[in-house]
C-alpha cells in the first residue's frame, strides 16, 4: 500500500508539476491589493487548464483550490475577500488530482518589504524542508525526517508546529505514514524504496502552539507570531529521495519579482 509502483510515482509527479507550476502561476499576481479569492481563482483555472482538477476542492468539506494563510495563520487559510498587503508573508499550499494520483506542495511569499525576522523564518523553514528531504533515504525511519527539521529550526529558536504533519500520497491526498515534523532518530515507520510521501515543516517564530480560527478551518499561532510552510512530495529511493514536486517554476517568478516575493 505504502509503496509504489514506477507508474505510480510517475503519475504523482505529473499532479505535483502541474501544483508546481499553478504556484508560480500564482506568484506571478501576488501583489499588495489583490485578495486571497483571486488568486485561488487563478491557481483553480490554471490546474483545470491542464487536465487536472483541484485536490483540496471538496476535500472533507474545503471550499477552495488553494489554502493561503497570512502572517500568524499556520494553514488552511480559506481564500475569501482579504487582500495581501505590503510586509505580509503569504504561505500558499495547493494540492492537485490528475489520472487518479495526487500532487501536493507549498511555499511561503514574501510580500515587499517583510520584517527580518520574518524572512529568516522564512529561510531557515526552507533549508528545514530540505534537511527533512536528506534524511527520507530508504531504511532511515520517519522519525529520522522529523528528527533533521526540528533540529535545524530549533537551534534558531523556532518551534515546530505539532497539531499536524506531512503524510503518504498517492490516489489519496493523505495516506500513510504520518510524517511529523519532530521527532527521535531511528523511531516510526521505515522508509522503503517506492514510498512516496508529502515532508512540510510549518514553524513558528514563537510558540508552536496553534488555534482553529472560528471558520473551522484557519490554524493560527495561539501568540500571533509568524508562522511559515513549505512542502514537498517525494519518492523515497535507495540512496536518497526524489523530488516529484518542484520550486523551480516558483522562485524563476520570486527571482526577478518586483516584490522579491
Ligand atoms: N497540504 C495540506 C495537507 O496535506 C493541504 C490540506 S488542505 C485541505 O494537509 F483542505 F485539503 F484539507
Ligand atoms: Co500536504
Amino acid at each position: 500500500m505504502m509503496v509504489k509502483t514506477e507508474e505510480e510515482i510517475h503519475y504523482i509527479k505529473i499532479s505535483s508539476l502541474i501544483v508546481g507550476k499553478a504556484l508560480a502561476e500564482v506568484a506571478r499576481h501576488i501583489r499588495p491589493g489583490i485578495t486571497t479569492l483571486e488568486l485561488d481563482r487563478i491557481a483553480e483555472e490554471f490546474i483545470r487548464d491542464h487536465g487536472a482538477r483541484p485536490a483540496f476542492k471538496g476535500y472533507e468539506g474545503y471550499p477552495a483550490t488553494l489554502c493561503v494563510s497570512l502572517n500568524e495563520q499556520v494553514v488552511h487559510g480559506i481564500p475569501g475577500k482579504r487582500e495581501i498587503k505590503e510586509g505580509d508573508i503569504v504561505s500558499i499550499d495547493c494540492g492537485a488530482v490528475k489520472d487518479h494520483f495526487y500532487g501536493d506542495s507549498a511555499y511561503t511569499f514574501a510580500v515587499g518589504d517583510v520584517p527580518e525576522d520574518a524572512l529568516m523564518l522564512m529561510k531557515r523553514t526552507k533549508e528545514a524542508l530540505y534537511k527533512g528531504i536528506e534524511a527520507a533515504v530508504a531504511g532511515k525511519r520517519v522519525g529520522d525526517v522529523g528528527f533533521a527539521v526540528q533540529n535545524w529550526v530549533e537551534q534558531y529558536g523556532y518551534s515546530v508546529v505539532r497539531d499536524l504533519v506531512g503524510h503518504g500520497i498517492g490516489r489519496n491526498l493523505h495516506e500513510k505514514p504520518e510524517v511529523p515534523n519532530y521527532g527521535q532518530r531511528g523511531t516510526g515507520i521505515k522508509l522503503v524504496e517506492g514510498m512516496t510521501i508529502c515532508i512540510e515543516p510549518m514553524i513558528n517564530l514563537g510558540t508552536r502552539s496553534v488555534i482553529q480560527e472560528q471558520d473551522g478551518w484557519t490554524i493560527r499561532t495561539a501568540d500571533r507570531k509568524s508562522s511559515a510552510h513549505y512542502e514537498h512530495a517525494v519518492a523515497i529511493r535507495k540512496d536518497g529521495c526524489e523530488l516529484l514536486s518542484t520550486f523551480e517554476f516558483i522562485e524563476e517568478v520570486v527571482n526577478q519579482h518586483i516584490f522579491r516575493n
